[in-house]
């Protein structure tokens, strides 16, 4: 294997170094990571240290929306990094994180228009807890209840982490701030249908409940439950929300860390019910993953609300790499090449080609369910042992998938937005013979 100082190692010995001192996230320990020892990728095509292709169902991290070695998105980083890496926000400015505020702000209605830049989804989320409790003691109140789904993820700080039932995610400092955790009332693959929106709408109308004097600070919902199963809502769910959360006078925050950037089948998931949030986080697909970078944008009325901080009058909060001038030039190219080969239709288009496809898979043995949101589709297992047969029987087929789920038992396939015909007939074909291996 080629390795950075130019010198031939066997594959043997960069495994063993792997399996020496690195610590994989999220990983049993007795399961071996370096087994799948990723070189290069192009598009949305990788190739493991032993030269075995892959078609990558994952974008890396959920995240490569513009696939591999994309030239543009590399060409913008390495001009960044000659030019000038970083300046701290909190001391000056970089030319690229102005660029990238104003870009969202063009996406998204006017008044959505002021970005706060971390590093990931799990910091944004965090500063979008600090902003929507700190919105409310500048007016006066005190509110710190945040209302959310018991089966949501929001990422693996202590802070986001505590609003999260899910198992993985358990920890005894769970809970920095008082939830109000909403348990799904229908089964996951009924969520989708007409039938389940007035139940979750009940659910969310007791959650936040009718006495002023213990009213949440937020609902914070992903508009797709993605860790939590691959849980589709139902059509009006969100403007659902935004409604109760307008009469009840609290804020709305939308975790769309993994749904924004074209997943969804639009820039944002939102706009596919014109819902307007008063936060919105968002990050993997943001720089394509290039490099880490997330956003967390505001109503202008709660950004102004800062000016009110007792201490600074602003923002008691940033990174060191807040705002990074890399990570927003990779931003900036990864949009641009997002609208000029119009990815967002492309991966709408995709998305339903790819569930139209595996549909008929639904309702035998081994698959309970296909559904998805984008270019975002899951298959439900039956257990979770046959989802992780089907992961390997995939892997050694030439096709990289997830697992998800509270039991693990449901499989993603969420391949970079620029997929074409041939990537889905692959997919198709591959994950049809992981399923027969399993079966047979
Ligand atoms: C919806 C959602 N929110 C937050 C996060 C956390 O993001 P990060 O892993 O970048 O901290 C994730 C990551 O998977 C996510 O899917």
């Amino acid at each position: 294997m080629q390795t950075e100082s130019d010198t031939i190692e066997s594959i043997e010995a960069v495994r063993a170094r792997d399996r020496s001192h690195l610590w994989h996230t999220w990983t049993p320990l007795t399961v071996d990571r370096s087994e799948l020892m990723l070189h290069h990728g192009a598009g949305y095509r990788v190739w493991d240290a032993d030269g075995k292709e892959y078609i990558d169902g994952t974008s890396s991290a959920l995240s490569a929306v513009c696939g591999y070695a994309h030239p543009e998105v590399t060409a913008a980083i390495a001009r960044q990094l000659g030019r000038l890496h970083h300046f701290d926000l909190s001391r000056g400015s970089n030319e690229p994180a102005g660029l990238l505020a104003e870009r969202l702000a063009s996406y998204l209605p006017p008044d959505l228009s002021r970005t706060l830049f971390v590093n990931s989804g799990s910091e944004g989320f965090d500063a979008a807890m600090l902003i929507a409790t700190s919105y409310w003691s500048h007016l006066g109140m005190s509110r710190s209840r945040m209302v959310t789904f018991a089966l949501g993820y929001h990422g693996s700080t202590l802070l986001s982490r505590g609003l999260s039932a899910l198992p993985r995610v358990a920890h005894p400092f769970r809970a920095p701030l008082p939830v109000t955790r909403v348990e799904l009332p229908v089964a996951p693959r009924e969520a989708r249908a007409p039938a389940a929106l007035p139940l979750l709408l009940d659910a969310f109308d007791r959650a936040i409940g009718d006495d002023p004097a213990d009213l949440p600070a937020a609902v914070v919902v992903e508009p797709f439950l993605n860790v939590g199963g691959g849980i589709v809502l139902p059509p009006g769910f969100l403007s659902g929300l935004r409604e109760r959360c307008d009469a009840a006078g609290i804020l709305l925050v939308l975790d769309e860390v993994f749904t924004a950037y074209g997943r969804s089948g639009r820039m944002f998931a939102c706009q596919r019910e014109d819902v307007e949030p008063d936060i919105l986080i968002t990050s993997k697909g943001l720089t394509s993953g290039y490099v880490p970078l997330a956003a967390v944008t505001v109503q202008q009325r709660i950004y102004e609300s800062f000016g009110r901080d007792p201490v600074i009058g602003g923002i008691r909060y940033g990174h060191t790499n807040s705002g990074h001038a890399v990570g927003c030039a990779a931003a900036l190219a990864t949009l641009d090449v997002l609208e000029r080969d119009n990815l967002v239709a492309h991966a709408d288009y995709f998305g339903d080609r790819l569930r139209t496809r595996l549909a008929p898979l639904a309702n035998t043995e081994e698959v309970a369910d296909v559904r998805g949101l984008g270019l975002a589709v899951i298959v439900e297992m039956t257990s979770a042992e046959k989802a992780q047969q089907v992961l390997d029987r995939a892997q050694e087929r030439g096709l990289l998938l997830r697992r998800q789920g509270p039991q693990g038992h449901c499989v993603l396939i969420a391949p970079p937005l620029t997929i074409d015909i041939e990537g889905v007939d692959l997919i198709v074909a591959r994950l049809e013979q992981a399923l027969a291996d399993v079966a047979g």
